[in-house]
């Protein structure tokens, strides 16, 4: 975990840079539409019908005070959060799954926000109790593990001289993914070359099974402060849908969700509220340019509605093609391995160690 000192000082650069956007966004927002983007609340998703979505997979608000926040307390953080699962409930298939990657509050001030020192709210009872309802259950937890380069760093910018013994905070380097299932039947494709195409190899299923992942996180200047990285889309997008069926992000950010799902023969539809996002969707999605974004999207779509078209879209998902299983993250750094194993746990343990040492 950071520093209450550090938040501080990141909370200023949010609202600074909060403001610079705020002033430029009207002039910078593209004004044509993106094919399967909404930019738009996501409490109202009247566009979908019930049970048309093959998979949700979406990374909320935290309420971490990040400039797509300003100005909401947390009971209105909570309130948005309820309200979009409702609608995400009624959108998904019958057994279909809702992947959510979101973070307990490391720096937690209360309710109001002015609670000192700051505590950690841990969020899975609050996911929890609201899918609950909808008749989801919790199947699965992934543990997102963001790599090392900037654990070191963290590291260091949390020890000191003054650092005092018994006093010690754990920096926090994880982030969980929870894999929530809607009750009912889940609707098998009838096409076998569906079926087919999108099962996992046995060396794939062997590479994600194990709850630990290790994919380094994604840096924070590429259009959006948040951006989870595409391999982790990826994963989700290959374990929990078929070909050809709609992958839905409710709460789409830069766009990464409907990017990758794009990519893997599937039709990425979502949902962001905040205009600033949208100049980085269309170039995430390849439509900077005005006119060859109306032409391109029109043919994506065509294709991905036939899902003949779909599957020759990604001839070689299911053959272990290096192509995609080497697939890395191109702007974040180098992945270090796929899952955490005994080496990992002892390297970080040594890291820490190392880093603990008085200079
Ligand atoms: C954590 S970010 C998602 C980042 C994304 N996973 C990515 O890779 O870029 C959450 C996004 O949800 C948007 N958002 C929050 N509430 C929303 C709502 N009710 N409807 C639509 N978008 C919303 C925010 O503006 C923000 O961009």
């Amino acid at each position: 975990m950071v520093s209450e000192k550090l938040w501080n000082k990141v909370d200023r650069m949010n609202r600074k840079a909060n403001k610079a956007d705020n002033e430029s966004a009207t002039k910078s927002v593209p004004d044509h539409d993106v094919p399967g983007v909404y930019f738009k609340d996501a409490r109202d998703m009247a566009e979908l019908g019930d049970n048309s979505v093959g998979l949700i997979f979406t990374s909320p608000p935290y309420h971490i005070g990040m400039e797509f926040e300003a100005g909401y307390t947390y009971a209105e953080h909570l309130e948005n959060i309820k309200a979009v699962l409702q609608k995400c409930a009624k959108a998904l298939v019958p057994g279909g799954i809702f992947a959510i990657n979101v973070a307990n509050i490391t720096n937690f001030k209360g309710e109001k926000g002015t609670e000192k020192p700051t505590r950690i709210q841990p969020m899975l009872h609050v996911y929890n109790s609201i899918l609950k309802k909808y008749g989801f259950h919790l199947q699965d937890e992934i543990i997102w593990l963001k790599g090392f380069n900037s654990f070191t760093k963290d590291i260091n910018v949390n020890y000191s001289d003054e650092t005092a013994h018994a006093e010690y905070r754990i920096v926090n380097r994880h982030e969980p993914i929870y894999i929530f299932k809607k009750k009912g039947e889940r609707p098998v494709p009838e096409d076998e070359n569906i079926i087919l195409q999108s099962r996992l190899s046995r060396s794939e299923w062997q590479s994600y099974a194990p709850s630990v992942w290790q994919i380094n996180s994604v840096r924070g200047d590429k259009g959006h402060p948040c951006v989870f990285p595409d391999e982790l889309a990826r994963r989700i997008i290959r374990m929990y849908s078929y070909v050809g069926e709609t992958v839905l992000d409710p709460f789409l950010g830069s766009g990464t969700t409907i990017k990758v799902a794009r990519d893997l023969g599937r039709e990425g539809i979502g949902y962001e509220r905040d205009l600033r996002y949208k100049a980085t969707i269309m170039e995430k999605l390849g439509l900077t340019h005005a006119a060859a974004a109306d032409d391109a999207n029109e043919g994506y779509l065509a294709k991905t509605r036939n899902v003949a078209e779909a599957v020759k879209l990604i001839p070689q998902v299911h053959t272990g093609s290096p192509a995609l299983e080497e697939q890395t993250e191109s702007d974040s750094e180098p992945e270090v391995s796929l899952i955490m194993s005994e080496g990992i746990e002892k390297e970080i343990n040594e890291r820490a160690e190392t880093a603990l040492e008085p200079a």
